[in-house]
This record gives structure tokens, C-alpha cells and sequence, in this order.
């Protein structure tokens, strides 16, 4: 074999290496987004997001209508949110990890007949719903 052939596929291997760890910080990065989507002037909608890994602290964020949280999700991390509006409450998944660690992207809007996520934040689907006591 010769040298620059060998060359070649070490060239060819660091660049494969560049594009796996570029790949891998992609699946990391997932921008969750909240949105407030109750009536104008509603009571506030009241939010912990809850991550599994307990040196994670839980975030509580008061939201009013209109108002949008987002913050980026690190790779293996599950979410979930305890949410409170009026008597209602409900604890849902914010961010699975194998449902949602290829998209770059995951945008929540909670209603008042529940909670809508969409991935392109154009279409929506209704996973869940308020409960009350
Ligand atoms: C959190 O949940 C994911 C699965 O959704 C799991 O892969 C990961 O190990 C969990 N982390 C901890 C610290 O339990
Ligand atoms: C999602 O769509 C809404 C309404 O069309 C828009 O205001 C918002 O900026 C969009 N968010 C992102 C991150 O593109």
C-alpha cells in the first residue's frame, strides 16, 4: 500500500469522526418550548418542569396568557411538567428522550381543553388533557 493511499483513509476517517461527533451534539440539542395558550386575561398558568436527574432543579415558571419559555434540553434528560390553571392540573411529558431527541424542536401550547405539541409548531395533536378534583 502506498503512503498517500493510507493517507487517504486516515483523512477519510477523521473527517467521519468530525461528522459522528457533529451528530451527536445534534440529538443533544432539542429546544423545548412552552406557550401559554389560555383566553387573554385568564388566571395565570402555573408550571414545574421537572427533569429526571436530580441534580437538575425543578423550574417553576408562572406564565400568563401569551407568555413562551423555552430553554434547551441536554441528550438522556426526561421532562416533565406538573401544570396548574384554575382547579385544573395535570402532570405531563414535556420531553421524552427517544420521542423527541431528533427533532431540534419541540413546541407545547396549553389550551383550555388541554395540552397540543407539534414538532414543526404548524401541526398539532393533543396529548393530554385537564383533569379537576
Ligand atoms: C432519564 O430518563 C431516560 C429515559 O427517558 C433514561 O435514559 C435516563 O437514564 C434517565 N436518567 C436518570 C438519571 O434516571
Ligand atoms: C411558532 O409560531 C408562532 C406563531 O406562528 C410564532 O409566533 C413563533 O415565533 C414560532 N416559534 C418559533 C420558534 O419559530
Amino acid at each position: 500500500m502506498s503512503r498517500p493511499f493510507l493517507d487517504d483513509i486516515f483523512h477519510g476517517l477523521a473527517i467521519l469522526t468530525i461528522l459522528l461527533a457533529a451528530a451527536t451534539k445534534a440529538h443533544g440539542d432539542t429546544i423545548v418550548h412552552v406557550l401559554n395558550g389560555l383566553p387573554k386575561g385568564s388566571q395565570a398558568l402555573q408550571n414545574d418542569f421537572k427533569s429526571n436527574d436530580t441534580s437538575i432543579p425543578i423550574i417553576r415558571k408562572i406564565m400568563g396568557a401569551g407568555e413562551e419559555y423555552h430553554w434547551k434540553v441536554e441528550g438522556g434528560v426526561e421532562y416533565t411538567c406538573f401544570s396548574v390553571w384554575t382547579s385544573n392540573f395535570q402532570k405531563w411529558t414535556v420531553f421524552e428522550p427517544r420521542r423527541d431527541q431528533n427533532h431540534a424542536d419541540v413546541f407545547w401550547v396549553v389550551k383550555e381543553d388541554g395540552f397540543y405539541r407539534s414538532w414543526d409548531n404548524k401541526t398539532w395533536v393533543k396529548k393530554a388533557e385537564w383533569e379537576s378534583e
